[in-house]
């Protein structure tokens, strides 16, 4: 007798139940999951987040310059004693100069960082969700025969008009609040923590209110001076007596794994796939591919995993052993679910910035990087680009392992400091190309520091990142190079998606993005996921590919099964690659 679907058993528990739907927009709906997110809610632990993310980043921005300030009157105060009483003076000064050495450049350096965490976490994200809500508005108007070109236009428009609003915003907070610059706050006899908090406050208030207005105005001149619009991706017409492509990789994203045979996921609840029995299929289907035609590559472009969990990352790893030819040909880049799920079951969960889970997520991430394709990327000089030791190597130099280990075992507080610094160091890896006529594979990570489940999509390809990924375009322009990243860099030219596919996962600063990439003197071609939609274009020179997802297919043309690419790129007689031909390759 089955017990499970038996005459007399209550249901099939194979089939989920409401447990597997907590999370999910698909098998749920959103006004549900509004509701459960606010009561589940840790009110507690969101004050230490706001405290820690926001309040005190903007007092160490608006207390720099009265710092600054007593800093000078002390050292103006110290000089004047030097004819009175000179050793007083000279070990004043001393005391000045040493202070300066000791905690001066690491205090500006600290503002700065502090300054720009503030901007992706408020200013950003408020640019990006005002552009996508005018853009969202003027799509509506009905015009069919509006082309790519078109909705170009339209865009450019709503981001000027988006840039416009937050200048006059940006000026009007800064005229409404004042900026102190008294070094009496910081007196011995005058200091009242009060006063110093809201001096502080509102300083950087005043800070952000002008750099959002200046912000605003380079997000404006940056539209109004790119003469490049979003299009689709025609394919050229094969040339005659063509030579065999350069190369051959398929483009897989969006796995999202999950660590139980009959388990769901947080997106779809159980009205979707169940287990990972469609990826295994997948897998199959790419090795019978590379047997006909072979693969030089295979890219993922991340949300590996559903939630980041140890078993999903087992799976992963469990799976590729079971086929080698692709597993040595592998590269991959985390995504959002990789990392910043903080709870699957609770969209209202919220991380302190220094949990053990977070960097946990991160630890997995690392791990699966060092055992699938360790010893093929290196690690690069964040200011030359010059590439370093291989992550292989990284990982093992000095007490770095020991230190990992223990974040594993233990949860140390050490090793949570090692993981933070190790996600830092590590991004952007990169695969070299054997020799100039090759080409070269440079794995971003694009996904914001999130410790909310709620907003676990946003993205952001962080400063010392960017720099990085200038200075090895920079510094080997002659090379080919492909960009693995999970989020998108362009919005599709597609009319009216919806506002939560456009805010809630875009990448904030995506421009930037941009405008590392055209500054490569070689065109670059971009592989991403993160939106499960199956789409191919160009902005200027960049060829930009978007994956479905191998699990959920592609959104907006068929979600019933499973889907990958696989592309046939050329060589450019300038340099470069050039997308020659593209497979859409379903899974059921
Ligand atoms: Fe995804
Ligand atoms: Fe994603």
């Amino acid at each position: 007798m089955d017990l499970l679907k038996g005459t007399d058993a209550l249901w099939d528990p194979r089939w989920g139940d409401a447990d597997d739907n907590r999370t999910s927009p698909e098998g749920r709906g959103w006004r549900k999951l509004a509701v459960s997110t606010a009561l589940d809610f840790n009110y507690l632990s969101a004050s230490i987040a706001f405290l820690s993310l926001i309040i005190v980043p903007a007092l160490l921005v608006g207390l720099v310059v009265p710092i600054v300030a007593a800093y000078g009157q002390h050292s103006v105060g110290a000089a004047a004693l030097v004819t009175r009483r000179p050793v007083v003076a000279l070990a004043s000064l001393t005391l000045v100069v040493a202070l300066a050495f000791a905690f001066g450049r690491p205090l500006l350096g600290k503002a700065i960082d502090n300054f720009w965490h503030l901007h992706y976490t408020l200013v950003f994200p408020i640019f990006v969700a005002l552009r996508e809500m005018i853009c969202a508005a003027a799509e509506i108007f009905p015009n069919q025969s509006m082309t790519a070109e078109g909705l170009g236009r339209l865009r450019r428009f709503g981001t000027i008009l988006a840039a416009v609003l937050l200048a006059g915003g940006g000026l009007l907070l800064a005229a409404s609040l004042t900026f102190s610059t008294d070094p009496a706050l910081l007196g011995p006899r005058t200091l009242q923590f009060g006063r110093l908090a809201a001096a502080g406050l509102s300083n950087a208030g005043v800070v952000l209110g002008v750099s959002t207005a200046l912000a605003s105005m380079y997000w404006f001149w940056h539209e109004i001076t790119s003469s490049h619009v979003v299009l689709n991706w025609v394919p050229a017409p094969p040339a005659i007596g063509a030579a065999t492509p350069a190369l051959r990789v398929a483009h897989l994203s969006d796995l999202h794994l999950v660590g139980e045979p009959y388990g769901y996921r947080m997106e779809c609840g159980t009205a979707g796939p169940q287990g990972n029995d469609r990826i295994r299929r997948a897998l199959r289907a790419l090795v019978a591919i590379h047997a006909s035609t072979p693969l030089d590559r295979v890219l993922v472009t991340g949300d590996i995993t559903d939630a980041g969990t140890r078993a999903e990352w087992v799976e992963f790893v469990e799976l590729l052993r079971a086929f080698p030819e692709l597993q040595s040909r592998l590269l991959f880049v985390p995504g959002n679910h990789d990392i910043n799920v903080v709870d699957r079951t609770n969209t209202g969960r919220l991380d302190v910035p220094w949990s053990v889970g977070g960097a946990l997520r991160k630890l997995r991430v690392v791990h699966a990087l060092d055992a699938v394709q360790g010893r093929c990327v290196r690690v690069v000089d964040h200011k030359t680009g010059s590439p370093g030791p291989s992550l292989h190597e990284y990982l093992r130099s000095g007490d770095r392992l020991m230190q990992l280990r223990a974040l594993a075992e233990r949860g140390t507080w050490r090793g949570r400091w090692e993981m933070i610094n190790v996600w830092e160091q590590i991004f952007p890896l990169v695969a070299l190309p054997p020799d100039d006529r090759g080409y070269g594979v440079i794995l971003l990570d694009s996904n914001a520091r999130r410790h909310f489940s709620l907003t676990n999509a946003i993205g952001v390809v962080g400063r010392s990142q960017l720099r990085a990924l200038k200075a090895v375009l920079h510094s080997r322009p002659r090379r080919a190079w492909m960009v693995l990243i999970h989020h998108h860099i362009v919005e599709y030219p597609i009319r009216s998606l919806g506002l939560q596919e456009r805010i809630g996962v875009a990448l904030v600063n995506a421009p930037d993005v941009l405008k590392a990439l055209a500054r490569s003197a070689s065109p670059v071609l971009v592989l991403h996921g993160h939106r499960h939609r199956a789409w191919i274009g160009r902005r200027g020179d960049v060829e930009v590919c978007s994956a479905p997802s191998v699990l959920f297919g592609a959104k907006g043309q068929d979600t019933s099964s499973g889907s990958f690419h696989v592309y046939d790129l050329a060589a450019r007689g300038e340099g470069g690659l050039r997308l020659a031909a593209s497979e859409h390759v379903s899974v059921a």
